[in-house]
């Protein structure tokens, strides 16, 4: 296995490994070794995957979402519910998956109780030109912040809201409101220990978190402007141009991404998305 840094702040792209056939844990181990070392972004090329395959291999990360009752439910795989399809092609005017999915900077649900863990995302088709995905290290965010700034942040929680996408991430979706009943906040640590490394993280995101908990509404919303505005910092990203069969991995607790949407009416894009459920995200202190 070879591997070769994409950036400074976040990603590495690995050669030299074929998630068609069983992974053995000695090589899924590896390849989770990088992706900590990475910020939690790892790409593997030309992959040939059956819907089978990418199942299993995200199944080492633990345990599948598949996205029940949500308002996105229709769009899931007809035979595989794990895997949740992104993509602008309509097929005798049915829908091949989501259009415009994750079209703004979030972590995948961090509005429930136990946010997405890792997300395996498997280029199915791609438009000719567009279409990339940037993804942001909320890691080196926390690392630019000041000393002073971190205390402040320590003991505070935000609230994140599926009926805050609902008027933004998910506004061309309809939700119901058995939806909504369904998915109530999530309040989590603003200072998110990784469960794994150990590293902390900013863990808010402009989809999703509607307010910090205990702050008047306009310093929450002065506080929250702020650190948007840090964890989405050019500085602190990778932008991928994705390939036919390319898979993406991405550790919800450490980064933030945002699909581009400047391809449609140019071309086709279906991309296949297995989610591993996470933990309760552990504060700082944890
Ligand atoms: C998403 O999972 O938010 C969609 C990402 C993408 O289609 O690039």
């Amino acid at each position: 296995m070879q591997t070769k840094r994409l950036c400074p702040a976040i990603g590495t792209e690995i050669v030299g490994v074929d998630l068609s056939n069983p992974v053995s844990d000695e090589t899924f181990e590896q390849v989770r070794k990088v992706w900590h070392e990475s910020n939690g972004l790892v790409v593997i090329r030309d992959q040939k995957l059956t819907e089978e395959q990418q199942i299993a291999f995200s199944r080492k990360f633990g345990k599948l979402h598949t996205l029940q009752g949500h308002t996105v439910t229709k769009y899931l795989h007809p035979d595989h519910p794990e895997i949740y399809r992104v993509s602008n092609k309509v097929v005798d005017g049915k829908p091949q998956g989501r259009k415009g999915a994750g079209t703004y900077w979030h972590s995948d649900q961090s509005y429930e109780a136990t946010p997405a863990h890792a997300s395996v995302l498997y280029a199915k088709e791609i438009p000719p030109v567009g279409g990339d995905t940037i993804f942001a290290s909320t890691q080196r965010a926390y690392e630019a912040l000041s000393d002073t700034f971190k205390a402040f942040l320590l003991p505070l929680k935000a609230v994140h809201s599926f009926a805050n996408a609902s008027g933004g991430g998910f506004r061309n979706e309809v939700v119901t409101k058995e939806q909504l009943d369904a998915a109530p906040p999530s309040v989590h640590p603003i200072i998110r220990k990784h469960a794994e490394t150990g590293k902390l993280g900013v863990f808010v995101n402009p989809g999703f978190t509607a307010y910090i908990d205990g702050l008047d509404p306009a310093e929450s919303r002065a506080v929250l402007g702020y650190l948007f505005e840090l964890v989405t910092k050019p500085d602190y990203q990778y932008r991928h141009r994705w390939s036919h069969n390319d898979m993406v991995i991405w550790d919800n607790r450490c980064t933030l991404h945002y699909a581009v949407m400047d391809y449609d009416g140019k071309g086709d894009r279906l991309m296949h998305r297995c989610t591993v459920i996470g933990e309760t995200p552990l504060p700082a202190t944890a």
